[in-house]
């Protein structure tokens, strides 16, 4: 069985103090921080390169999974690599040689990933799950390109077709993710939970943590 992972997104921490959000994320037991890149292309707003992903890097110890909403991130990953990237997302949408920027990706040393927009269907990664060219599924619950959205539930049924097809890949869901949105995505086959809003808004972030961590884990793959 995939790990139970939860992932504060560090989209959602206080911008003047970054490196203080990334600490505060770890201290409170997360098992690894998300980062979102936004090239104000392949989506309406711009976040974050390659230097905040060092700054993380050198802040914590957990690994970095760095998600590229970048229209093309061929040009780009080496440089997130040597940021200190752990996992390495591209979008299945993005304008370039899927296949070849995973192996791209797994050749810079780290773990590859493919995000698919809401609308994109589950069918368009399953040549690279059959070729197992990736390590992590990430199921954007949201469109991407702002933090605070509202949790698409539609998603769940394309991520039952992904759990099926793939029980051996982590599965990572993002946007809107809260303690109930996480129960239901746990349900249909979601291990891995990227929280941005919710979690940084939380007095007891700890505490919140290993609720999520929890309630997945009870109902994980319960409607499967
Ligand atoms: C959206 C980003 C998300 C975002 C999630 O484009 O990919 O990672 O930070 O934010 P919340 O949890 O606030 O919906
Ligand atoms: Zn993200």
């Amino acid at each position: 069985m995939p790990e139970i992972q939860i992932l504060p997104s560090i989209l959602a921490a206080d911008i003047g103090h970054l490196a203080d959000g990334c600490r505060r994320a770890a201290a409170a037991g997360a098992d690894q921080l998300h980062v979102d890149v936004m090239d104000g292309v392949f989506v309406p707003n711009i976040s974050f390169g390659p230097d905040v992903v060092k700054m993380a890097r050198a802040e914590v110890d957990i690994p970095l999974d760095v998600h590229l909403m970048v229209i093309e991130p061929q040009y780009h990953v080496e440089a997130f690599a040597e940021a200190g990237s752990d996992t390495i997302l591209i979008h299945i949408e993005a304008k370039c040689d899927v296949e070849q920027v995973l192996a791209d990706i797994r050749g810079l040393g780290c773990r590859a990933g493919i995000t698919l927009n809401p609308e994109t269907p589950a069918e368009s990664i399953f040549q690279c799950l059959e070729n197992r060219l990736v390590d992590e599924v990430l199921c954007m619950s949201v469109h991407p390109g702002f933090g605070g959205q509202q949790y698409l539930q539609y998603v769940e049924e394309k991520i039952v077709q992904i759990r099926r097809k793939a029980e051996w890949v982590d599965i990572s869901i993002d946007g809107g993710i809260n303690g109930e949105t996480a129960q239901t995505a746990a349900a249909h086959g979601v291990n891995m939970f990227v929280a941005g809003s919710y979690l940084f808004k939380q007095a007891d972030m700890k505490g919140e943590i290993s609720n999520l961590r929890k309630s997945a884990g009870d109902n994980f793959c319960k409607a499967v």
